[in-house]
């Protein structure tokens, strides 16, 4: 008898539960960053409570990722900069990727396919947006998202670990996406455990969306269509051309107007794998900052 569908939610939901919850620092940083009359200086006195968060954030915005041209040692001075959204994301990429990177959450996908995978999806979302012409201040909200838009396998495949190999079985066996076999066979797919997360953690606005829509990006009616749509060609692309690798060998069929309603058209995507490998070169220094 198949496990059923509450049995397996209940499952996850308990396991998210018992998880740490984002720092109360990075809960702070959403919330000052959720009124949009906060400055500089407002962000800079909510992280530098953390010295943790803020020796971190530093540390990404004086990496190869950003390449800056002149260290920056002052907080303020980095959020003035690169604009406070840009930093918000950075705190809650590594707050979150220190909740969940843990090699022991692992036991049905290998980590480091399934980070270096996230990375790429990242990396590429971000790239669209800059193809697209996304405001500056809003390209790391498109690499978080990236980043970010699969955690809800990580849940699933501690807790339900033999049922998810069966169900990786099953989409390979079909040819199917990851997904929907995820779903065949527990009721559940990612995507949903994702928004359990989100939930969980109160992260809303567009990452959260990116995480629960990214495989029915036409069932989605929010405001942040572009990170949506953004995160699922990339998410194609990472499957694609086998970079890292998720679990998902068959990926689901995009809209044939997807690129249409990016704006950005799909014959970029065939010339931009040198530049992609450089940036998730780049970009590896997320990993790297774990605690
Ligand atoms: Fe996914
Ligand atoms: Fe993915």
């Amino acid at each position: 008898m198949p496990s059923s569908d509450s049995e397996s939610m209940r499952k996850v939901r308990k396991y998210i539960m018992t998880m740490p919850s984002l720092p109360t620092t990075v809960a702070k940083v959403l919330e000052v960053c959720n009124n949009p009359k906060t400055s500089p200086v407002d962000l800079d006195r909510v992280i530098s409570l953390d010295p943790v968060l803020m020796g971190k954030v530093l540390k990404l915005i004086n990496s190869a990722y950003y390449g800056l041209q002149n260290q920056v040692t002052s907080l303020v001075r980095a959020i003035i900069m690169l604009g406070v959204n840009t930093v918000k994301n950075l705190a809650l990429s590594t707050a979150v990727l220190d909740r969940l990177a843990d090699k022991a959450g692992f036991r049905a996908l290998n980590m480091e396919g399934f980070w270096r995978h996230s990375l790429c999806v990242g990396v590429v979302a971000k790239m669209l947006a800059k193809k697209k012409g996304v405001g500056t201040q809003r390209l790391d909200e498109f690499f978080a998202a990236g980043l970010l838009h699969d955690i809800g396998k990580i849940p699933m495949n501690n807790v339900l670990s033999d049922e998810y190999v069966r169900a990786m079985g099953l989409a390979d066996r079909e040819r199917i996406p990851l997904f929907l076999a995820e779903k065949r066979s527990m009721d559940l797919d990612h995507a949903e455990a994702g928004a359990m997360i989100g939930e969980a953690w109160h992260l809303d606005g567009p990452i959260a969306d990116a995480i629960r829509f990214h495989h029915e990006v036409s069932q989605y009616e929010g405001k942040s269509e572009d990170i949506v749509l953004a995160i699922a060609v990339a998410d194609y692309y990472a499957s694609r051309e086998g970079i890292g690798f998720s679990g998902c060998l068959y990926p689901d069929k995009l809209p044939p107007d997807i690129y249409e309603r990016l704006g950005v058209p799909k014959a970029w995507l065939e010339e931009i794998d040198a530049a992609v490998a450089a940036e998730i070169e780049k970009a590896s220094v997320f990993l790297k900052l774990r605690a």
